[in-house]
């Protein structure tokens, strides 16, 4: 099995910006096809995703093209290694994480089609012969606002909704999908003026402060016939970067400010009076001491690191040797290549600390993501609940299970 033709184009994501889309064409026959995400609120550590610009990186790619030729697309660290004959870099400053993603997904997807083997199980077998695999419970945003809405939403940026009472995959889904449409029905009722606006995600964005929000999605749930926190649990992504100026973090829509230690205070009285199960970046991307202390105060509670850990080998071993988190997301475009992400989840595991497969908030309508939860045993798959692409991924889960019937992974 060998890589005969690589082509690539730029193509636009779920906010109409510029994006990479790669094809790998193995054995002049099978096509594997991926096209790069992007984020909105980025971390400042991740992979650059186009160093000048689309058209700079799509040039760089196509002229190095040669270099993937006569590769066997299967293999994971070559693709890897080829990439970085072109790029030495550690975070692709020179062609792009946006161009690693793509090669590297579009190579893993050509040779799945190859073999015929479901891409959770050709990246399974790479990250130490996982054969036990489990389905992620689907991470929902259902309301939101900071850097994926507009003026007079919310300052944090996620609301999400995780359905861990859910018996299987279908129903986690489908409890999902209930509660959507339900925080829509909330809103409603407190904001006869609402006009159904969504953000980037997909998840609603109304008039509202923080508190309103969470006690929406509270109250979204309860009317769904559902017990709260038994059979659906509330958690926030703070996007706590987007906030922080030093040294204070700004709720500029609420016309407040919190120090460090008001900011700990805040997101330990939030998890306490809405029992989170799940807190992502609730303090700034450099703050592994203030992590520290919230993943002390609650064990149970996934407090998880985004834009602290971008994906990176590097930051997460220090986040392990200082006890700043015990869960990950892992965002492959983040880490750059695919490789780069089995790495980081490798280990993430090892250490015990709970991995959670992220979308972006610009995105495309590639399912991969879906797999990549599965094969690197994610607790959790955040991919959002409704708009076309946010839904192309949790329908693959749909495909998975009618072949495999998967149970879900326990949090
Ligand atoms: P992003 O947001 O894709 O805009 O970075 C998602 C997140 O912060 O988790
Ligand atoms: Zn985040």
């Amino acid at each position: 099995m060998k890589i005969t033709d690589l082509k690539a184009r730029i193509c636009y994501n779920s906010r109409g910006e510029k994006s990479i889309e790669v094809d790998v064409i193995i054995d002049d026959k099978y096509i594997g096809r991926a096209a790069s995400p992007s984020g909105a609120s980025t971390g400042k550590h991740e992979a650059v995703s186009f160093p000048k610009n689309v058209e700079d990186s799509l040039s760089l790619l196509l002229s190095n093209k040669n270099r993937f030729i006569g590769l066997d697309p299967s293999k994971e660290d070559t693709i890897y290694q080829a990439l970085k004959s072109i790029d030495n870099t550690d975070n692709y400053s020179i062609i792009g994480g946006s161009i690693a993603y793509a090669v590297s997904i579009a190579a893993a997807d050509s040779a799945s089609k190859a073999l015929s083997l479901p891409l959770f199980q050709l990246i399974g077998k790479s990250l130490n012969n996982n054969t036990d695999y489990k389905f992620p419970y689907p991470l929902g945003n259902v309301l939101g606002g900071g850097a994926h809405a507009g003026p007079g939403t919310p300052d944090i940026q996620e609301f999400l909704i995780v359905p861990v009472g859910a018996r299987n995959i279908r129903d986690a889904l489908e409890t999902n999908f209930r509660i959507h449409k339900a925080v829509r029905e909330a809103i409603k009722k407190r904001d006869k003026d609402f006009t159904f606006g969504r953000g980037d995600e997909g998840a609603w964005a109304p008039k509202m402060n923080n508190e309103e929000a969470i006690k929406v999605v509270e109250e979204a749930i309860k009317d769904s016939g559902y017990v709260f926190r038994k059979d659906v649990a509330i958690g926030i992504d703070f996007a706590s970067s987007s906030l922080w100026k030093d040294p204070f973090y700004i709720y500029a829509r609420s016309d407040k400010k919190r120090d460090r230690r008001e900011q700990i205070e805040y997101v330990s009285a939030l998890i306490r009076d809405y029992k989170l199960i799940y807190a992502e970046d609730p303090v700034h991307e450099e703050a592994f001491d203030d992590m520290r202390e919230l993943t002390s105060r609650f064990p149970d509670v996934y407090i998880t690191g985004d834009d602290l850990l971008v994906t990176n080998k590097e930051r997460l071993r220090r986040a392990i040797e200082e006890k700043s988190c015990n869960a990950a997301i892992l965002k492959v475009n983040q880490a750059g290549s695919l490789y780069d992400a089995i790495l980081f989840a490798g280990d993430a595991n090892r250490n015990n600390i709970r991995i959670v497969t992220s979308h972006r908030s610009g995105e495309s309508i590639d399912a991969h993501i879906a797999h990549i939860a599965i094969a690197t045993n994610s607790k959790m798959l955040k991919a959002g609940v409704v708009g076309g692409e946010r839904i192309a991924k949790l329908n693959e889960l749909i495909r998975i299970n009618e072949e495999y019937a998967l149970p879900l992974t326990s949090l």
